[in-house]
């Protein structure tokens, strides 16, 4: 197998011939706008990494993590309009720096590209692909609603919390790296070992991204540190917290997510506070290890190369240790 960086070194030179601007321009111009503000290009890379570690060929892979890539990026740009989200990889996001009109119509033809990359493959491979896609397509949406709903409920449990995220975003992770191994041919036992992998390890992602959303540095975050605060969002934290903080900080989390107050830098940095003091914080990353350490787990029964395995697992430590 190849580096991480040589393997996003490979999409990111497939990625130009694959995003040109036709016409009509007010269509495809936020396409590339956003194809092109970079991200971390996590799932095309456990794409071909995966095609790589179950015997398969990377290059064979391009155009599934291709329709990965564009999913993501379009999930990204439709999620930006419901979080009312300003700010996407530093820079504006579509419905701000053109309109909603444009993020919905741009966001739905990345969709639709998402499918037309799949057309490189034929016959069974094609039908397995297809299965897993559909699968996680409709998932993430609803995940997306379960994400929306939990904002105006007050009763959120934990364990919704985390099929929420599972749908959201763990299982598009897992479907990036069973498409590799799909595209590599590998038996069924395998695609779903490594997609039991991909689906703790992005759990473990979104909590970690959850946690950077209030704490992270604003400077390198790219979006909207305290965008979740400021929406009502029941994560980890808010949930964990409601579980542990003192009654009165309770009651003040509680009214802060209720109300929406007009001032919220002092709504941020009031339920930051509580986050840390009550231990929701700790909680979180030892959470957050949990979910790795559970991702490995399903790593290592896995028939492969050591060698290769350990590229897997730099790759979730990474994840873990993100800042961006
Ligand atoms: C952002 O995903 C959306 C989540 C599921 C948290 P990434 O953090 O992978 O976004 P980019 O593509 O690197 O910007
Ligand atoms: C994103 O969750 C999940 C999808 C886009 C499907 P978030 O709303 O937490 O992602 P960010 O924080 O905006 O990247
Ligand atoms: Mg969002
Ligand atoms: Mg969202
Ligand atoms: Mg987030």
């Amino acid at each position: 197998m190849l580096s991480i960086e040589e393997y996003r070194g490979i999409f990111l030179q497939y990625l130009p011939t694959q995003n040109e601007v036709r016409e009509p321009k007010n269509l495809y111009r936020p396409v590339s706008y956003i194809m092109d503000l970079g991200g971390k290009r996590l799932r095309p890379i456990l794409t071909l990494m995966a095609a790589d570690f179950f015997g398969g060929n990377s290059s064979d892979a391009l155009p599934a993590a291709m329709a990965v890539e564009v999913f993501h990026n379009f999930s990204l740009v439709h999620d930006d309009i419901m979080d009312d989200a300003p700010l996407r990889r530093g820079k504006p996001t579509v419905h701000e720096k053109w309109d909603v009109n444009t993020g919905i119509l741009s966001g739905d033809a990345m969709l639709i590209q998402a499918y037309r990359h799949l057309e490189a493959y034929k016959g069974a491979m094609l039908q397995q692909l297809f299965e897993i896609f559909n699968k996680t397509a409709i998932e993430v949406c609803e995940g997306q609603q379960h994400d929306i709903d939990f904002e105006t409920r007050n009763d959120v449990t934990i364990d919704e919390y985390l099929k929420m995220i599972e749908y959201k975003t763990s299982i598009l992770v897992a479907a990036a790296l069973k498409m590799g191994a799909i595209v590599a041919g590998a038996d069924e036992e395998n695609q779903n070992l490594i997609y039991g992998f991909g689906r703790n390890l992005g759990i473990a992602f979104q909590l970690q991204d959850d946690y950077l959303d209030a704490f992270g540095d604003p400077e390198k975050f790219g979006k909207q540190v305290g965008g979740d605060i400021i929406e009502n969002k029941k994560t980890f934290l808010y949930l964990k917290a409601m579980q542990l903080a003192q009654k009165s900080e309770q009651r003040t989390l509680l009214d802060l997510f209720t109300i929406q107050p007009e001032d919220t830098d002092t709504k941020i940095k009031t339920v930051k506070a509580i986050f840390e003091k009550s231990g929701a914080v700790a909680a979180i990353k030892t959470e957050i290890e949990s979910y790795t350490e559970k991702a490995f787990s399903a790593l290592e029964r896995i028939d492969a190369d050591e060698k290769d395995r350990q590229l897997f697992k730099g790759f979730g430590l990474n994840l873990m240790q993100r800042t961006v």
